[in-house]
């Protein structure tokens, strides 16, 4: 399979990848638009034409909010959802909670927030997503786990801060692979992707020995920004290419990377990459989750 490739790069801004590009009329969905690489993304198509609607917990004016740990919340939300819609950017995210948390369906919350909530929120949206495209954030560091089916919510075997995250981050990745596969008779289209290492509040819960050994911090904690750092602008610039470049016209079940590019498939674990992990884009392994999705939606208050 070729890799396609595009005439952008890391440094590339989303206003740079939407130079030229008229989104009059186009309806979107950025999900946690309200800061880091949701709020550049967000802004950069409006700025484009389009509509977007930035879906936040707790919006202002009596909107519906959108919490995707809460299943109910995420219905409700698709279930005000009236008219087309051109594209749903899945940004929002938590990394690398210290302490195992539950969503109130039982579900490991990084989980739950990153994938089963966007899945949720995905399939509610679908009958108006005819033609559209739906854009999964994930990121490099799925190259860290697969999904254990054996044991998504670490009840048996101890939790470890990053390979939860790792773990929906290629829940993330999974979800494209199997929209790619099964609505593409719709036109609906679905691409992952890695948008760098960008300062935002994702690294909310991180400490300082992490933040340094990440060569993002100081001995005196102030925060660095490593040459391959990208701004919010730049990060956001695979989401909106995704979501909005007629360059992706009808490209489906694909991963770029942070340099605007699709990325090889390689093996998982560490030392690989960069690119996608085999383990994130196996049809069998997305099916799985696939089903494993629908019977949680079928069935919300699983386990504590
Ligand atoms: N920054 C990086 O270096 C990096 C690298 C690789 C991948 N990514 C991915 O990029 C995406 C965007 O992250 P970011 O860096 O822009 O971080 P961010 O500024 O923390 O943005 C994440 C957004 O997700 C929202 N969110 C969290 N939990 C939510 C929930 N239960 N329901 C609804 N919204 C929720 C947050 O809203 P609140 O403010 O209400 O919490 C926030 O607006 C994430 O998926 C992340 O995994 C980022």
């Amino acid at each position: 399979m070729t890799l396609i490739t595009t005439p952008f790069t890391a440094h590339s801004t989303a206003a740079d990848v939407l130079e030229g590009v008229d989104l009059t009329g186009k309806r979107m969905i950025v999900t946690g638009g309200a800061s880091g690489l949701g709020a550049a993304a967000a802004k950069a198509l409006t700025d484009a034409g389009a509509e977007v609607t930035i879906a936040v917990r707790n919006p202002a004016g009596g909107a519906p909010g959108l919490d995707l740990a809460d299943l109910g919340s995420v219905r409700r939300f698709a279930d005000a959802w009236d008219g087309p819609l051109d594209a749903v950017i899945a940004n929002a995210g938590i990394m690398a909670l210290p302490h195992r948390a539950l969503a109130p369906n039982g579900w490991e919350l990084q989980l739950a927030t990153n994938f089963l909530g966007h899945f949720a929120l995905i399939t509610g949206l679908r009958e108006h997503l005819g033609g559209g495209r739906v854009v999964m954030v994930s990121s490099g560091a799925h190259l860290g786990s697969p999904v254990h089916f054996d044991d998504p919510h670490f009840e048996r075997r101890a939790y470890d801060p990053w390979s939860a995250y790792a773990q929906s981050k290629t829940a993330d990745v999974l979800l494209a692979t199997a929209i790619g596969r099964r609505w593409r008779a719709d036109g609906i289209t679905a691409n992952a992707m890695n948008p760098g290492y960008i300062h935002t509040n994702l690294q909310r819960h991180l400490d300082d020995a992490t933040m340094r050994a990440l060569g993002a911090m100081d001995d005196d904690g102030n925060l660095l920004t490593p040459g391959y750092y990208k701004t919010p602008e730049q990060g956001a610039s695979t989401e909106v290419l995704l979501a909005a470049s007629p360059l992706l016209a009808g490209v489906t079940g694909r991963y770029f990377t942070e340099d605007n590019q699709e990325a090889p498939t390689v093996a998982g674990g560490s030392g690989s990459g960069p690119g996608v992990a085999g383990w994130a884009v196996d049809p069998a392994a997305a099916d799985r989750l696939w089903d494993l999705a629908a019977a949680a939606l079928a069935e919300p208050a699983r386990r504590r």
